[in-house]
């Protein structure tokens, strides 16, 4: 199994291109479900995810094709998938691929729509709580679908098709609103969808839909309403940048000084997070090709977050947050309000040194002047990714064990980071 060895100790400079958002290509390539015509989609990162979700599409029957690099293209430039549902002959997802990644779950809903049926494992728990699915069968139920669960599947049928409805989601779901996004395109009447979360990839996935053919409006609030069309056709569309990739790297300038340009981000996609970071100390300046962020000579402050959803500070960014502070010069307090059970990464910061309590949903961390290199491993991709920020600055060697969450989320990340200066590499066996 492949490992990340580091030397701690450098600081980062240069550049570090942003691929394209992980968690708007996998809604988008599923969206592709809800056409018999081809979608294109442009910036498409290459991560294991993508290569798993390819993988469950081609058993519904969907034909991707990944366009090969052209003369002019930067390496780092993200791959073209032709997605291509023209004739789906599976409508069953099953247990063996579910279970690889929770995402697929999501073709339940242009599946229910287009087929009026489908079939599809329920996802279980994982490593960062237990990741109930209640919302997004009652979005389904309300849009008019009859669901039974039998053999750890979800069995769907609306066999006269979907019809709009008023969603009120109890609670902010990503995966809620896509599901109820995807599956009222095609319904009968209009669907009001309120409490919806407003994250940048619900926005993305909703942009592409109307260029589809869709009627959505309102996404990025919390109310959107969507006119049901009979159908849907091919479009080509680009995918928003990783706003949680930036913010990795920007903690990772914070925590090692050094001035890194973060080429292709977009700041509105993760202000809270910059800010936080500039209250830290670092330095972060938006320009035409993205951020700079730089922090030279003065030490990390500590900071109190929660974090919350869209606009506020991502849970997605809450480990790799948490390494930073475990160097500040004083006492922080993060607070993770979005899923149980995600601090996987405290006890394996605790190897570096850090001082961290936590207390129900609230950890304390008390920085230390220094942290030290160690084996390391986590059971998940940002939480693997925070590992990588301590071992940066990490006196002597860190090893970075089960690296293959790394590969879900990060494209290049070794590469990205030797780059700049860091003293990083895989070790393959
Ligand atoms: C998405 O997960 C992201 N995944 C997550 O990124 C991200 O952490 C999360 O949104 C929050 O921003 C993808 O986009 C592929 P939710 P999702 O539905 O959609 C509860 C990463 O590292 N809930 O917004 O599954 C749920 O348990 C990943 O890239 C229910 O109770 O998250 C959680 O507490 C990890 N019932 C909260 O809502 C439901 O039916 C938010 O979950 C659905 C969710």
């Amino acid at each position: 199994m492949d490992r990340i060895r580091i030397v701690g100790g450098s600081k980062l400079n240069g550049t570090i291109p942003i691929s394209g958002a992980k968690n708007a290509a996998l809604p988008l390539m599923i969206a592709g479900l809800l056409t018999d015509e081809t979608l294109i989609l442009d910036n498409v990162p290459r991560l294991a995810d993508v290569a798993q979700l390819q993988r469950i599409l081609g058993n519904h029957g969907v034909d991707i094709m990944s366009a090969g690099k052209r003369p002019g293209d930067h390496e780092y430039q993200g791959q073209t998938l032709h997605i291509s549902a023209a004739n789906i002959i599976d409508t069953t997802a099953p247990y063996e691929l579910v279970s690889k990644m929770r995402a697929s779950f999501w073709v339940i809903a242009p599946l229910l729509a287009r087929m009026h049926e489908a079939k599809v494992s329920l996802p279980g728990g994982c490593a960062i709580g237990t990741r109930p699915v209640d919302l997004l069968i009652m979005a389904l139920e309300k849009l008019g679908a009859e669901l039974t669960i039998d053999g750890g599947y979800v069995i769907a049928k609306a066999p006269g098709g979907l019809k709009g409805a008023e969603i009120d989601f109890a609670k902010v779901t990503v995966s809620g609103t896509h599901v109820a996004l995807m599956a009222a395109t095609l319904a009968k009447g209009t669907t009001v969808i309120t409490n919806a979360a407003c994250e940048p990839e619900i926005v993305d996935v909703a942009d592409c839909l109307n260029k589809m053919g869709a009627r959505i409006t309102g996404a990025g609030t919390t109310t959107i309403t969507v006119e049901g069309v009979a159908k849907l056709h091919g479009t080509r569309h680009t995918v928003l940048p990783d706003r949680i990739e930036t913010g990795t790297y920007a903690m990772a300038v914070a925590m090692t000084g050094g001035d890194v340009q973060l080429s292709g981000a977009r700041p509105e996609l993760l202000q809270a997070a910059l800010d936080v970071l500039v209250e830290a100390g670092a330095t972060v300046t938006p320009n035409n090709d993205g951020i700079r962020v730089a922090r030279n000579g003065a030490g990390i402050k500590p900071v109190n977050v929660s974090t919350a959803p869209f606009p506020g500070f991502p849970t997605d960014l809450q480990a790799q947050l948490m390494a930073l502070m475990t160097t500040a010069k004083g006492s922080s307090n993060i607070t993770e309000t979005i899923f149980e059970n995600r601090f996987m990464h405290v006890q394996e910061l605790a190897r570096f040194g850090a001082r961290i309590h936590l207390d129900g949903e609230t950890a304390t961390i008390d920085g230390t002047a220094k942290l030290r290199g160690a084996p390391v491993m986590a059971t998940d991709l940002r939480a693997s990714v925070s590992l990588v920020i301590a071992g940066l600055v990490a006196e002597g060697e860190t090893m970075v064990n089960r690296i293959y969450h790394l590969d879900r989320g990060f494209e290049r990340l070794e590469e990205k980071l030797s780059a700049c200066g860091a003293t990083i590499e895989r070790i393959s066996g």
